[in-house]
């Protein structure tokens, strides 16, 4: 992910100086000051809170609110996803190295495929970088199911999962150390097809092999040919499942959310047979709230998140380490942001939002999120407003987690599959997670709620609107972000806008 900085800002620039040697000053003592202070923060929205936990909801429709999504005519289709054939004779192996996170390198996997479809070359099993912040280093074949996608597009690529030993010099530490050849290091943002044929080709058929990197975002999603997009599509939606445990675990915490008696006892273990009780007992609704609320997002946003003055000194401090104090949000005031939608949503936040939306104390709540800044205390309103909200630590036992364990790709890989067997998903921060899972459920026609952050925004810094005033403005603001629809502009993405590219109309 890249982050725009601004020039120089030396007010600003001296100020968070200050800041820093007082932070520097201080470092034995302020761990602690940070989490009294931290404790003792008020809720912003108080006024809000008290009428949402009072249970002020009367449910006018309930059944809308679960109501799967009227048919769009749209689906995703057979034709559209037949192969066009593999090419007679392969031009070489072409290599690709994978930066970013889980969903950034799902697209980019997307991507490979293309480029090796347009060259007519063999492609390797795409290397996944280690990302300097979630520091996994799982490989292809430990997140995705490898048999599976080299089966299901063995008609239209090859694919080999090792070069053959006569390239096996082909390595990561080879192009890290000198200049070569083979290595082509200077494909443009969004590359043209004709860009791959004229660049890369060559090399193919000098060498017989090409490695590219980087390669996120590489190639364009405009004026290219329909096999080709079809073909991403079919990476995207069929060819990359995840590996088998991570289904399975999967299936086991979506059980539990269905059927919440099985939660009493996690440490049964992965249960597989819940046929017998599924022709008994309906399967519970639930909503899978995407939260991305961590350090890095909340510094880079630069508004005031209530956390009192050791939460804005170690934002501050963060913004300094990282991008040198220059952010470019930091020259607006907490209030311009907000009134512009620029603000992340706090768990509280969300929290009322789920609440104006009608959700109430009786919903299951899914909590997809990897670490949440401030921790339990930040995330104290959202479960006050929702009891029965459950995550991958309440709902799988030690033993059934341990394969995922401190595996950044992983986690995000359950919580990638839980999010897309829920009722409702719900994502309150914009990135790669957010993209990749409207994108999903869109081309399956799942219920998804998008937040109005520009509307949200003002409604938050209005201190004395009320309960029903704001239920009302929240209502009548998301009518139209269920989760329908929305055909691709251009220059967007069709893994996020999978629709018309993807889909046929019904
Ligand atoms: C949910 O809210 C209602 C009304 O405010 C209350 O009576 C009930 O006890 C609450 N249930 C839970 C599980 O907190
Ligand atoms: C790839 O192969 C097809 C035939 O299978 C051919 O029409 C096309 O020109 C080839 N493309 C390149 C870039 O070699
Ligand atoms: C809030 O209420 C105060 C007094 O009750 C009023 O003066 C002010 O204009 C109100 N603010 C908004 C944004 O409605």
């Amino acid at each position: 992910m890249k982050f725009n900085v601004i020039g120089e800002c030396c007010l600003s620039a001296a100020v968070l100086l200050l800041i820093l040697l007082y932070q520097c000053a201080s470092s034995q003592a302020s761990p602690i000051l940070f989490s009294q202070d931290w404790m003792s923060a008020k809720s912003r929205h108080s006024n809000l809170l008290k009428d949402a936990l009072r249970g002020q909801t009367p449910n006018d429709e309930p059944s809308e609110l679960w109501s799967p999504l009227p048919d769009q005519g749209w689906r995703p289709c057979g034709e559209c996803t037949r192969s066009s054939g593999k090419p007679e004779k392969s031009s070489g192996y072409l290599q690709i190295f994978l930066d970013g996170g889980l969903n950034q390198q799902r697209m980019g996997i997307c991507d490979a495929v293309a480029v090796a479809k347009i060259l007519n070359a063999t492609l390797v099993i795409p290397l996944l970088e280690v990302n300097p912040v979630w520091q996994d280093s799982s490989s292809f074949e430990e997140i995705f199911d490898v048999d599976h996608f080299i089966d299901v597009l063995k008609d239209d690529i090859s694919i080999v999962k090792e070069l053959p030993y006569e390239f096996a010099w082909s390595t990561r530490e080879f192009y890290a150390s000198a200049i070569r050849e083979t290595r082509v290091k200077t494909a443009p943002v969004h590359a043209s097809d004709q860009w791959y044929t004229d660049n890369v080709l060559p090399i193919l058929q000098s060498y017989g092999i090409a490695a590219i990197s980087p390669f996120s975002h590489r190639l364009a999603f405009d004026n290219m040919p329909v096999d080709i997009q079809r073909l991403r599509c079919k990476v995207n939606f069929q060819a990359l499942t995840f590996v088998p445990h991570i289904r399975a675990l999967g299936d086991a915490l979506v059980n539990r959310l269905q059927y919440p008696s099985s939660i009493s006892d996690p440490e049964l273990g992965l249960l597989h047979d819940f046929s017998y009780r599924k022709t008994f007992i309906e399967p519970q609704k639930f909503v899978v709230l995407h939260l991305r609320f961590d350090k890095d997002m909340a510094a880079h946003s630069a508004c005031d998140f209530g956390g009192g003055k050791a939460e804005k000194l170690a934002l501050a401090k963060y913004r300094q380490a990282v991008w040198q104090g220059r952010v470019l949000n930091s020259q607006f005031t907490d209030e311009e942001l907000r009134s512009q939608g620029r603000c992340p949503m706090t768990p509280e936040e969300v929290g009322l939002l789920l609440a104006a939306l009608g959700f109430d104390n009786s919903t299951r709540l899914y909590l997809a999120s990897h670490k949440v800044y401030g921790g339990r205390a930040r995330l104290s309103t959202l479960r006050k407003l929702f009891p029965l909200m459950e995550d991958k630590k309440s709902l799988a036992s030690l033993e059934e987690r341990a394969r995922i364990k401190g595996k950044a790709s992983l986690l995000a890989a359950v919580d990638y599959y839980v999010s897309m067997h829920s009722d409702i998903f719900v994502s309150a921060s914009p990135g790669n997670m957010h993209n990749a899972l409207v994108g999903h459920r869109s081309y399956e026609s799942l219920k998804t709620i998008r937040p109005n952050m520009g509307l949200l925004g003002q409604l938050f810094l209005n201190k004395n609107m009320s309960w029903m005033d704001f239920r009302q403005e929240v209502v009548e603001g998301h009518q139209h972000r269920h989760g329908q629809l929305r055909m691709r502009k251009p220059k967007q993405s069709i893994y996020t806008y999978p629709a018309p590219d993807c889909m046929c109309r019904a």
